[in-house]
């Protein structure tokens, strides 16, 4: 054999030999191909390239499903529904109901889709989300992009005999233009309290103008009075859960409390947190830092966590939560649990470390339960509320 042709089969051999092992850790979700070959690369995309790209993914279900079988410790019952594991998708990242099938297959307990507003709208100018990589965080100001409520409803409404066997969150928000919040929430009620497992009304995102405010004590009041008023008038009445910032002060937090706890305006769960508009001094990229919007990822871990067990207390544990910010690993969500959430939510460690992430926290954290004497996560959540 020429010299030429030793060469020409070598090669062949290293690329069979290399396309075999990464459809093999491709099929089998393996963590570190994905954090040492397909994540590298996906990071040379635009965040918002990047972040279409995974939705198309998830919605045609490229994607493997996870192999990884829900042990019984992980089960929760929560609003009267049986959710197989706690970790579910936080909304932004399918703001349209495209990808939940696909979502469920990275192996999540449960999907909430949007925010989705009455109306379609683009959202702001691009660029308008940020990778700050050194701090495994982003920073996002999209201001509610999305196909609008009929759009998604359509795209939704039959899913639960389309094979979806998990928990449908539907998160609303209102247009930018509107002038009458309270309206596009009651809309949003209407039209997904027949399909949905439970609504988010989300006064926190820090890209609407104005929106924020929502959350003072007699803005909430009013709003909430309505929005129950609202769901009490359905045949199915879904659960209504409210989104907060973890901007808010402490003062706020027990306004917040209080109102929430009145019989006529009732909250059937909160959601802690939104991202923050603070930038701890801890942030160790510079170019990126300053962008206007809201930061997610690991520096809201602690905030976030600190919110829940706030929020926990000053409700006296009546109030359920789903803990969402800076989730990495099982321990991070563990330690949600342990201060008052009784499911969490990722996002930004999607982003870093890919579909293999569910599964890993899924796995550290039935190992933590065990470690602890816990035989499931109900007995586990809220053991660290007064610590
Ligand atoms: C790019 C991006 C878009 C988001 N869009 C929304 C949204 O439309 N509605 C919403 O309630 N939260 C939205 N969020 C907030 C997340 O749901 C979540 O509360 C927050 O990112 C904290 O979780 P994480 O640290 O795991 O990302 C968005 C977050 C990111 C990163």
């Amino acid at each position: 054999m020429s010299a030429a042709k030793k060469l020409k089969s070598l090669v062949l051999v290293t690329l069979g030999g290399y396309s075999t092992y990464a459809g093999i850790s491709f099929w089998r979700n393996d963590e570190k191909f994905y954090r040492s070959f397909i994540m590298p690369v996906i990071h040379f995309l635009p965040a918002e390239g990047a972040h279409n790209l995974a939705v198309m993914c998830s919605k045609y279900r490229i994607f493997p499903t996870s192999l990884y079988k829900d042990p019984e410790s992980l089960s929760v019952r929560l609003f009267n529904k049986t959710f197989s594991n706690p970790i579910g998708i936080a909304a932004g990242f399918d703001k349209n109901g495209e990808a939940v099938l696909g979502l469920k297959d990275l192996g999540f307990g449960f999907v909430e889709i949007g925010s989705v507003t009455p109306v379609p709208q683009p959202g702001n100018e691009k660029p308008r989300v940020f990778r700050l990589l050194e701090d495994k965080a982003v920073i996002n100001r999209y201001g509610f992009n999305n196909d609008g409520h009929d759009a998604v409803y359509e795209r939704i409404k039959n899913i639960k005999s389309s094979g979806f066997d998990g928990i449908l969150g539907v998160n609303l928000g209102k247009n930018k233009t509107s002038t009458d919040a309270i309206n596009d929430y009651v809309q949003g009620i209407k039209k997904f309290g027949p399909v949905a497992d439970y609504l988010v009304i989300n006064v926190s995102s820090p890209n609407t103008p104005g929106l924020r405010s929502l959350q003072s004590k007699e803005s909430l009041r009013e709003l909430f009075c309505a929005l129950v008023e609202t769901r009490n008038s359905l045949e199915e009445k879904p659960p209504l859960l409210l989104k907060l910032a973890p901007d808010l002060s402490f003062q706020e937090r027990k306004d917040v409390a209080e109102v929430i706890q009145k019989p006529e305006c009732k909250v059937d769960g909160l959601i802690i947190s939104n991202t923050t508009i603070e930038r701890p001094s801890s942030l160790i990229n510079v170019s990126d830092k300053n962008e206007t919007g809201g930061l997610s990822g690991e520096p809201l871990k602690q905030v976030s966590t600190e919110m829940i067990r706030d929020m926990a207390r000053l409700t006296h544990r009546s109030v359920p939560i789903i803990g969402v910010g800076g989730i990495s690993t099982g321990q991070d969500a563990y330690e949600k649990i342990k201060a008052g959430a009784s499911v969490v939510q990722i996002y930004t460690s999607l982003v870093y470390e890919g579909p293999p992430i569910v599964d890993k926290i899924k796995k550290e954290l039935v190992s933590l339960l065990k470690k602890d004497g816990f035989k499931s996560i109900n007995e586990a959540v809220g053991t660290n509320v007064f610590k």
